[in-house]
């Protein structure tokens, strides 16, 4: 008597396909199809048989027909019931059903690591095509989101932005830890009982980086980035604010993925007893209502930056809106140095020294340092027009561009901000 049967896929026994996924010891470990297009799959009723012993679900084989080609998305065994011959049993009975579907080619990509599996192809008759690559490239946007993004002013951003920040390293390795990792591997963080942000606030005195974060996080996770300007939607009354907030909203959520930044929040979100007109309380009230309504769906997140978090709302901060407020501090001089590094790597210099310009730049932001960068390069690019050949920035020229550059933060913003550290960060 055999000791398992197979049969055709039911739904019930969706569970113990995904069990099986789950179980590393039951099929390919870096496998080429994701288990959503394996449910996707199975839902849409494309061939999949399972083995049974008893009750009991355990192993299967799903494929995905394209035409006279089908795909093996996954097969899996329990690892009780390895090297017995199952593997085949399987394929052969997702054979039978492909071959009423019309199929005459079925393809099948194993990680080169992949153990389960490979035998049983090779045993069934499949042949593995030597020199043969895997090319794969994913597409951020669906079509369907292309013309929405458009409209919205959205786009896709370069995939190394995230690089480019520099120094920042406290605020970096947080925004990863808490944003960027979760989002990016939503799986593992439910497995670990992890519920992945969906709207974060960024605040920190001006030119310190916060939109160019909110950025870099669109770029690590490659999804659109949308920013909405209040200036900008507000037409003529705060009536009209909260209406084209609303519909704003609307349309983002309608895109499959999606940073929504939203800069200078308190403009929308100012403390409601500071509002002078009804009017741009609706405006708050507006907001928030939206924010829940945004955190349902996966794959969005919002990033709202300020210069000015004591400004905003105490119920627009509250847990349930965001899930972090992470500050975004001035650049110690570790940073500096680092972001020196970047702005004068375009310049070109003899040896500085970075010391002397670091301990010159403390009350510069980011923002600042790329500025004073830029005057240097100014003072290089004159004197070559003036006939110098390899004309190059001094350590003095560069000081000289600090001097001549007024420093955005004031001994005041930075206590001011200390303060807010304390009363108003939660990370
Ligand atoms: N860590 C960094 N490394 C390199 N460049 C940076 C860094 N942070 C910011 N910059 C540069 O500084 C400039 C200002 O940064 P950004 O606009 O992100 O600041 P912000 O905090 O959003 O300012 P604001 O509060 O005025 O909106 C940008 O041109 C950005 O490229
Ligand atoms: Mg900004």
């Amino acid at each position: 008597m055999a000791l398992w049967r197979i049969r055709d896929f039911h739904d019930d026994d969706l569970d113990a396909v995904i069990r099986l996924w789950d179980d590393p010891g039951s099929g390919d470990s870096e496998p080429v199809f994701s288990l959503s297009e394996l449910v996707a799959a199975v839902r849409a009723d494309q061939p999949t048989v399972v083995a049974t012993v008893g009750e009991e679900v355990v192993g299967c084989a799903v494929a995905e027909v394209d035409r006279d080609r089908a795909w093996l998305l996954r097969l899996s065994l329990s690892p009780h019931w390895r090297h017995r011959g199952m593997g085949s049993a399987l394929l052969s009975g997702l054979e039978e059903r492909l071959l009423e579907a019309g199929v005459h080619r079925i393809s099948c990509l194993l990680s080169s690591s992949a153990e389960i599996g490979a035998a049983a192809l090779e045993h069934q008759g499949y042949r593995s095509r030597a020199g043969v690559v895997f090319y794969e490239k994913l597409e951020a946007v669906t079509f369907a989101d292309r013309g929405l993004l458009g409209q919205l002013g959205g786009r896709i951003l370069r995939p190394d932005l995230w690089d480019s920040l520099k120094g920042m390293v406290k605020e970096k390795e947080l925004i990863e830890q808490r944003v960027v990792l979760p989002l990016a591997h939503v799986e593992l963080a439910e497995r670990a009982g992890l519920l992945p942000p969906r709207a974060v606030v960024l605040f920190g005195p001006p030119g310190t980086g916060k939109t160019t974060f909110a950025k870099a996080v669109a770029s690590r996770l490659g999804w659109p980035f949308v920013e909405l300007f209040p200036s900008r939607l507000a037409g003529e009354s705060p009536a009209g604010l909260a209406a084209a907030l609303r519909e704003a909203f609307a349309q983002v959520s309608e895109l499959d993925t999606v940073v929504l930044f939203i800069d200078e929040v308190e403009e929308i979100a100012s403390l409601r007893g500071q509002q002078s007109l009804s009017a741009a309380q609706g405006v708050t009230n507006e907001m928030l209502k939206l924010i829940p309504a945004f955190r349902e769906k996966e794959g969005r997140l919002l990033v709202c930056a300020t210069n000015s978090v004591r400004a905003l709302d105490a119920a627009f901060l509250r847990h349930g809106r965001f899930d972090y407020v992470i500050p975004v501090g001035p650049p110690d001089a570790e940073a500096r140095r680092a972001i020196w590094d970047r702005y004068l790597s375009e310049v070109p210099h003899g040896s500085l020294d970075f010391g002397e310009i670091v301990g010159r730049s403390e009350m510069l932001t980011p923002a600042d340092i790329e500025f004073a960068a830029r005057r240097a390069a100014q003072v290089v690019f004159e004197r070559s027009v003036a006939g110098e050949v390899g004309a190059s920035a001094t350590t003095e020229e560069v000081l000289e561009s600090i001097r001549a550059t007024r420093p955005t933060l004031t001994s005041r913003m930075i206590e001011e901000f200390e303060a807010d550290i304390e009363e108003y960060a939660r990370l």
